[in-house]
């Protein structure tokens, strides 16, 4: 199996969001039912200088209606697993000044984005082509940074013996398409492919007939698509209707994703989490504050020009700290600070405060929310403004692995009300730790937290009803908490809920690659 993403978690850096998570422990998971995997990604100018990296020398592409050469690298990852390789392709191309995506202009979105994944995905087809990996049965995929290949296997004359390859392509995000212009332009396919007998039909936006839309073309040309949980596959077959019934369904490629379901290409599969053997400690109070404490202190240090969000937080931190006694509920909540996980907490409901706002009201006393993540910089002004007016809420601006595990392990209700979720990940993190989740019902969220059992779960027809039945829940979750024995027990339900990654490695090999497992 050849998987190109551009994200992989197991080697340092390689991870912005959930795919480089996914990509992280599908792998090892497949090869533990015997198969081997390779897992490729852009090097970025820094995913190939790891010590132990070895270069397998240059590889040569036609792109943009030149030759190029691109190099190879094998990385390690941070563990090893037997069956599993990392492979990087760098190119000057790729580097984005250390980061892995590059913010396009709002006037030309995916401009330079695009052109980057349009040449790893040529270069990747041609290493395959060419024996670099190996033997290679199936390529898999994953969101619109490698939909271009699906486009050479069918298009370009010199990538068609990769139609003999079952293509797989797994749906992460619908909400990142990556469309470009068609031609006429240096960042657009004809540039990028010249000589590609394309069929316009099958390339073109729905919305927009002159672009071409690489994750609406994969879609039509995949034998197989996964969408990351059952109900995202199942939402995304209807039109989205953000403003008013705040759905989030196919974002336009409703249509497209019929078709597919239609002709039994479909499948939703959920993915996993991995369990260690023995659960982290749970921090204390104190212990959990003074971390909170540290980490933004080496913020504040390391990035002096953005100092009022850590002003605010270490405010709050620090009247928390000489309280000293533990609140009695400790919200906390880990996430990219995005459109996706904070709309709705901006979100008016009927009485015209937003839900966020609302919720701390709720809250009062009885609890405090601590918030850790970074992201658009305009939501994260938000936040901070509404901690600095509310004495029960601390957002915590940036991110740390060492922390975020203390919260999953330290808090008592995990708040996760995304507008939409393909599946997400840190309410398994918390369940794992023990700890309940509240959560809007909608794709894996509905998938993984059962009302009642697990955690709490809200919906609402509209925008401002799902805001009001965000905090009418945090009431009910209140009033669960004041009986000790019950949230004992939603506790442990959380705790010993169990998505493994070996079911979704199993139904990855029976539905999507249409093999049968050697184990
Ligand atoms: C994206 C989605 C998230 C999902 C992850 C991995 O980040 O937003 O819901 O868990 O991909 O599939």
């Amino acid at each position: 199996i050849l998987m190109l993403a551009a994200e992989n978690d197991a080697l340092p850096g390689g991870k912005v969001g959930g795919i480089g998570d996914v990509v992280r422990d599908i792998a090892p998971a497949l090869a533990a039912l015997g198969c081997t995997v390779t897992v490729l990604t852009p090097g970025y100018g820094f995913l190939a200088t790891v010590p132990g990296a070895q270069c397998l020398g240059p590889q040569a592409v036609d792109f943009g209606g030149s030759p190029h050469s691109v190099m190879l690298f094998e990385v390690p990852g941070r563990r090893a697993h037997p069956g599993v390789r990392h492979c990087v392709i760098e190119h000057p191309r790729f580097d984005a000044g250390g980061r892995i995506y590059c913010d396009d202009p709002p006037d030309a979105p995916f401009a330079s984005d695009a052109t980057r994944f349009a040449l790893f995905c040529a270069a990747a087809g041609r290493a395959l082509l060419d024996g670099r990996f190996g033997r290679v049965d199936v390529l898999h995929l994953h969101d619109w940074h490698a939909a271009f290949l699906a486009i050479l296997r069918r298009f370009h004359p010199a990538y068609a013996p990769l139609q003999g390859l079952r293509c797989v392509l797994s749906l992460h995000n619908l909400a990142l398409q990556g469309v470009r212009p068609l031609g006429g332009h240096p960042s657009s396919l004809a540039a990028w492919y010249p000589g590609l007998g394309y069929e316009h039909g099958l390339l073109a936006d729905p919305r927009w007939p002159e672009c071409v839309n690489p994750l609406a073309a994969a879609i039509r040309l995949a034998d197989a698509v996964h969408a990351v949980s059952p109900s995202y596959a199942r939402e995304i077959l209807e039109p989205s209707e953000v403003d008013n019934r705040g759905r989030y369904g196919g974002e336009g490629l409703e249509g497209d994703l019929r078709h597919a379901e239609a002709q039994g290409r479909l499948f939703g599969i959920l993915n996993g989490c991995e369990y260690p053997d023995a659960p982290p400690p749970a921090p204390g109070w104190a212990q959990l504050l003074g971390a909170a404490h540290d980490c933004v202190l080496g913020w504040a240090a390391a990035a002096p020009g953005v100092p009022s969000a850590h002003f605010v937080a270490q405010a709050r931190l620090a009247e928390w700290r000489a309280r000293a006694q533990r609140p009695p509920l400790v919200l906390t909540s880990v996430g990219r600070v995005t459109d996706q996980k904070v709309r709705l907490l901006r979100q008016p409901g009927s009485d015209g405060r937003p839900a966020l706002v609302a919720l701390l009201d709720a809250l009062g006393d009885a609890g405090v929310l601590l918030a850790l993540g970074s992201g658009d910089p305009a939501l994260e002004a938000w936040l901070t403004a509404t901690s600095a007016r509310h004495a029960n809420f601390a957002f915590l601006r940036g991110y740390s692995d060492a922390l975020s595990a203390q919260l999953y392990a330290g808090g008592d209700l995990f708040l996760m009300p995304s507008s939409f979720e393909p599946c997400g990940i840190s309410q398994m993190l918390a369940m794992r730790a023990g700890q309940p989740c509240l959560v809007h019902a909608v794709g894996g969220l509905r998938d993984t937290v059962e009302d009642g059992v697990t955690g709490f779960a809200f919906s609402g027809d509209s925008p401002a009803q799902q805001a009001d039945a965000l905090v009418a829940t945090l009431k009910r979750a209140l009033d669960w908490h004041r009986d000790a024995a019950r949230w004992q027990a939603l506790r442990d339900a959380a705790a010993a809920a169990r998505f493994g990654w070996e079911a979704s490695a199993r139904a990855y090999l029976s539905q999507l690659y249409r093999v049968t497992p050697a184990a």
